[in-house]
């Protein structure tokens, strides 16, 4: 089956470095592997990013949908429909930087609202525990709680995709065990399927993301239960990102 390569590039780049990383990875790229490769460019630069991927089998995502409980008018405010105008199909939430980011401001409601109004577009939902939880034993817990969020609001479940991001992973070179994630995932994955059991295993997608590189990608990639990865600082780098994509699977 097709694997998902998702590039989250987070606050990083520019117009120069943009077009340097397409001209590299567009001569470089291998256009007759079947993965899927979504990129989540800064949302200031999604148009610029668009030109160069238009004509490719390429998608793009939003890192930033902001909206309050109704749609409602807000200053400052991101809404689904303008993603979408501008080539989006996918927008990440939960995103463990946001949710710190973001709490305290309107903690889970938050990610409610979210997932109430990306209409159009497809959720990557983010989940992941912190060293703590994991450390308690509690990893499980957590996810499950993040998951509820998901399942209690998310409209179209017929495309859900999940990004299993333990926070102590991302950035910082640690990575759980190969075992660790396919279990996870597994967890993952049937915990869903419990709660809403017209899902069959393959109606959710469950993509690995933390210190994801092109040297531990394609392990990773094979696992059981993996159909992808997010990948964060090893994206923005043109030559990393397009060994990563060019993995036969
Ligand atoms: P990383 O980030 O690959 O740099 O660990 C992943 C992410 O935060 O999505």
């Amino acid at each position: 089956m097709n694997k998902i390569i998702a590039a989250n590039w987070k606050n990083n780049g520019s117009k120069n470095l943009i077009k340097k990383y397409f001209d590299y990875l567009l001569k470089n790229i291998n256009i007759n592997n079947n993965n899927k490769i979504i990129f989540f460019p800064p949302d200031i630069y999604i148009d610029y990013f668009y030109n160069f991927i238009k004509e490719q089998n390429f998608y793009i995502g939003g890192q930033d949908l902001v909206c309050n409980s109704d749609n409602a008018t807000l200053t400052g405010g991101t809404k689904s429909e303008m993603f979408v105008d501008n080539g989006c199909d996918y927008i990440l939430v939960g995103h463990s930087e946001k949710r710190k980011y973001e709490s305290g401001i309107l903690d889970d409601k938050n990610i409610s609202y979210k997932l109430k109004n990306i209409n159009n577009l497809k959720a990557v939902f983010c989940i992941g525990e912190e060293i703590l939880d994991r450390e308690n034993n509690n990893t499980n817990n957590i996810l499950s709680s993040q998951l509820n969020d998901l399942i209690l609001n998310y409209n179209n479940h017929n495309k859900i995709i999940i990004a299993y991001e333990p926070v102590w992973a991302i950035g910082t070179g640690k990575i759980p065990s190969n075992t660790e994630i396919s279990k996870t995932h597994e967890f993952i994955k049937n915990f869903i399927i419990e709660k809403l059991p017209s899902l069959k295993e393959k109606d959710i997608m469950v993509l690995y993301g933390g210190s994801v590189n092109s040297k531990n990608a394609s392990a990773i990639l094979k696992l059981d239960h993996v159909d992808g990865v997010l990948v964060g600082g090893a994206s923005l780098d043109a030559i990393e990102f397009t060994k990563i994509c060019n993995i036969e699977l």
